[in-house]
C-alpha cells in the first residue's frame, strides 16, 4: 500500500515507518522536525522491503499534503504528528489546539480532496480523563472526559474524524477510520536502530534510565500517597512495537464506512515503584530516588481492558514483562547516550 505517515520522525511514528517498510509498503513520512529526528529517517532509508520518501513539512500545509497524496497515490494515512506533553498543554493550550486540532483538520481537508480511503489516528487514553473506580480497567465505552487540553485536543480530533467519516458515507464515498487510544507507550525497536529521544524527557522509564546512566542527578517519584497497593501511580506500559502492530492489524481490517476505536494497552498496571525496580534490575545500577508530592493531573491508576481489541483484531501484547520493555529502552539508550544527535555519523 501507499501510506502517508505524519510525525514519521517522532518516537512512535518512526517505529511505524520501520514496520511499514518491513511489510513492503511505500511510506511517505512527513515531519516538521519540531520534535522529530531527521536522523531516524536517515537510519530507516536503507531498510529493505518498502520504499521511504521523507518530507520535512507541517501536516497543516494542506496543499502540500494533497500534492504528496496525489503524487504517491496515497491510500492510507497514519496520523501521529502531535504535541504530547500534558503539562505543556496546560501552560500553552493554544499551541496544542493549533497542532493537534487545526493542523489535523487541514490534513483531513487534504485527504478529502485527494480521496484518501483510510485514516488511522493516534489517540490517547488521556481522552478518558480520570475515570472513576468502576471504570478501571478502562474499556472503550468509558465516558471520555479529558482533564487536560492535551486530552481534549485528542478527543476533539476524534469527533472531527467521526463527523468527516459520516459525511463521506452520506456522500457515497465511504472511508475507513480507526482511532487507537494509547496507554503508556514505552520501549524501543528490538533490532536496536530506533529509540525514544524526547527533549525535554518527562516519561518515567527514560527518566529512570537517564538517572541510571548518570545523565541526571537521580529522579523523583511524584506522589506516594495514592490509593494504590504501594502508594504510587499505576500505569499500563505497552511496548512500542506491539502498539504499531495494533495499527497494522486495524489497517488491514477496518472497512469503508466504519469508524472503529480501540484502546491499546497490555491490560495490567505497574506502579512507579515496580517500574523503578525493573530499571534497577535491568541496568544493574541503583540511582537516587527522591519521594515528592503528587504531580498535578496524575490519576491514581489507569490500565486497559483489552477485550475489544483482542476480540476484533486478535491483538494481544507480545511483551508483557516490564523487564523486557525496560531492557529494549535501555539497550538503545546506553548505546546512544546522546540520543539521535549523538549518533549522527
Ligand atoms: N513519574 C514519576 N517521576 C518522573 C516521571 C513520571 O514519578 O520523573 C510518574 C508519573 O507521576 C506517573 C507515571 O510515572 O504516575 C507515568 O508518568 P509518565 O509521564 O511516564 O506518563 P503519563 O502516565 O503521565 O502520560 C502518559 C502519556 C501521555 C498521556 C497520558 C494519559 O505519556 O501522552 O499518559 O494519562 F497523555
Amino acid at each position: 500500500m501507499n501510506m502517508l505517515v505524519t510525525g514519521g520522525a517522532g518516537y512512535i511514528g518512526s517505529h511505524a515507518v520501520q514496520r511499514l517498510l518491513r511489510d513492503g509498503h511505500t511510506v511517505v513520512a512527513v515531519d516538521n522536525l519540531f520534535r522529530g529526528h531527521a536522523e531516524a529517517m536517515r537510519l530507516l532509508e536503507p531498510q529493505s522491503g518498502g520504499r521511504l520518501i521523507f518530507h520535512e513539512s507541517d501536516v497543516g500545509d494542506s496543499t502540500r499534503m494533497e500534492r504528496l497524496m496525489h503524487e504517491y497515490q496515497v491510500d492510507t494515512v497514519m496520523h501521529f504528528a502531535a504535541l504530547a506533553y500534558v503539562g505543556e498543554s496546560v501552560d500553552q493550550p493554544l499551541l496544542y489546539y493549533e497542532n493537534n486540532v487545526i493542523a489535523g483538520i487541514r490534513l483531513l481537508e487534504a485527504c478529502d480532496r485527494a480521496g484518501v480511503g483510510r485514516f488511522i489516528f493516534s489517540s490517547s487514553c488521556a481522552t478518558y480523563g480520570e475515570p472513576s473506580a468502576e471504570h478501571i480497567p478502562i474499556n472503550e465505552d468509558c465516558p471520555q472526559s479529558p482533564v487536560s487540553p492535551y486530552g481534549q485536543t485528542k478527543l476533539d480530533f476524534e469527533h472531527a474524524l467521526r463527523a468527516w467519516g459520516q459525511a463521506r458515507s452520506r456522500a457515497g464515498e465511504p472511508v475507513s477510520i480507526a482511532m487507537l487510544r494509547y496507554f503508556n507507550v514505552a520501549g524501543a525497536d528490538r533490532s536496536g536502530l530506533l529509540g525514544e529521544d524526547h527533549e525535554p524527557e518527562t516519561h518515567l522509564i527514560p527518566v529512570a534510565i537517564n538517572a541510571a546512566l548518570g545523565k541526571r542527578d537521580g529522579m523523583a517519584i511524584f506522589g506516594t500517597d495514592y490509593p494504590t497497593p504501594d502508594g504510587t501511580c499505576v500505569r499500563d506500559y505497552v511496548h512500542v512495537e506491539d502498539l504499531i502492530d495494533a495499527h497494522v492489524r486495524v489497517m488491514d481490517r477496518v472497512k469503508p464506512g466504519e469508524v472503529r476505536a480501540y484502546n491499546v494497552g497490555i491490560g495490567r498496571g505497574y506502579s512507579v515503584r515496580e517500574v523503578l525496580d525493573a530499571v534497577r534490575r535491568v541496568t544493574g545500577v541503583s540511582f537516587e530516588v527522591r519521594e515528592q508530592g503528587r504531580r498535578a493531573g496524575d490519576p491514581a491508576a489507569l490500565y486497559n481492558d483489552p477485550s475489544r481489541i483482542e476480540r476484533d483484531l486478535g491483538w494481544r501484547a507480545s511483551v508483557t514483562s516490564l523487564d523486557e520493555i525496560v531492557d529494549s529502552a535501555w539497550q538503545w539508550m546506553k548505546r546512544n547516550p546522546g540520543g539521535y544527535a549523538g549518533s549522527r555519523g
